[in-house]
């Protein structure tokens, strides 16, 4: 069963959408909605978009919003995806950390899909720890989140498929920081012991999450209004501790979006700095 998606009902799944996630469908995407959602109007028993925005409303069942979100979320990442974070990590934030003499840190991996980015940061983490650089920086905590939950149900799993393994991580890698178990690889418990996971809409407040010194925000605002990712990177500063640090995918920027962080721009790519309070 292909959904049929009128005019008026694909611009009221699109308000639906945005308010609920922030994600904006442009227009002519009905066949997004037709691909990603027609498994799960077919399990509800759900004859079109216009019935199921409907039962949203009514809350009936409950978890149907969940699902929508689920499914209309575009989850593709990669271990080490883009490198050059994660060495901007091993060889600038880290040594800053440990040079300010700082033991600790709270890392936010901020849209963690199925776990491919807070399992890189550790282990990009326990590499340093490794290196003769390394010295008083001994614990970090990594916060994952999404607000997929289907993606935090793998995350928190741990495993994963030779084939997904092999997206972005090397033998070497595999071999240090992995456990095979059957068909599947496991995340070591080093790298494993460092990272936990809670359902996190970027839209909602950050309160509860308490203070990080670094925040991972990549490949998600790509997805949001302009005044969505205004609104996400201040409350972002807000949840970083004096000269955190920001890093946001490869083709995302804050210009002209806010101008409470600088950029560090590195041998190892840009991200940025929270700006000292004036
Ligand atoms: C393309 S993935 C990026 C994953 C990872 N950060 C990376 O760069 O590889 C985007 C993730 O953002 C999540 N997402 C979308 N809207 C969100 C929102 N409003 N709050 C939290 N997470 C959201 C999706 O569920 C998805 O897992």
């Amino acid at each position: 069963m292909n959904p049929v998606i009128s005019p008026s009902d694909y611009d009221r799944f699109k308000l639906f959408l945005e308010q609920a996630c922030g994600i904006i469908l442009g227009n002519g995407k009905e066949y997004l909605i037709a691909s990603r959602l027609t498994k799960l109007l077919r399990d509800e028993k759900i004859a079109s978009v216009a019935e199921l925005l409907t039962a949203i409303e009514r809350g009936h069942p409950r978890q149907l919003r969940d699902d929508v979100i689920d499914a209309m979320t575009t989850n593709e990442t990669s271990w080490f995806r883009d490198r050059s974070p994660f060495e901007a990590l091993q060889k600038v934030v880290f040594p800053e950390m440990d040079r300010d003499g700082k033991r600790q840190c709270r890392i936010w991996s901020s849209a963690c899909s199925s776990g491919q980015e807070p399992y890189t940061i550790s282990i990009a983490l326990s590499e340093y720890l490794k290196t003769a650089a390394a010295s008083g920086l001994a614990t970090a905590q990594i916060m994952a989140t999404d607000i997929s939950k289907t993606m935090l149900n793998q995350a928190k799993q741990a495993e994963y498929e030779e084939g997904i393994l092999g997206r972005g991580l090397s033998p070497e890698r595999k071999q240090l920081f992995f456990r095979q178990v059957g068909e599947r690889w496991t995340v070591s418990d080093e790298v494993k012991r460092r990272v936990s996971f809670r359902e996190q809409n970027l839209l909602l407040s950050y309160g509860s999450l308490g203070k990080f010194d670094i925040i991972f925000c990549r490949n998600v605002l790509i997805y949001f209004s302009a005044e969505r990712k205004t609104d996400i990177l201040n409350r972002m500063a807000l949840a970083l501790n004096p000269d955190g640090y920001l890093f946001l995918g490869a083709s995302e920027t804050i210009t002209g979006y806010t101008d409470v962080f600088e950029m560090v721009r590195s041998p190892h790519g840009v991200f940025y700095r929270l700006k000292a309070k004036s």
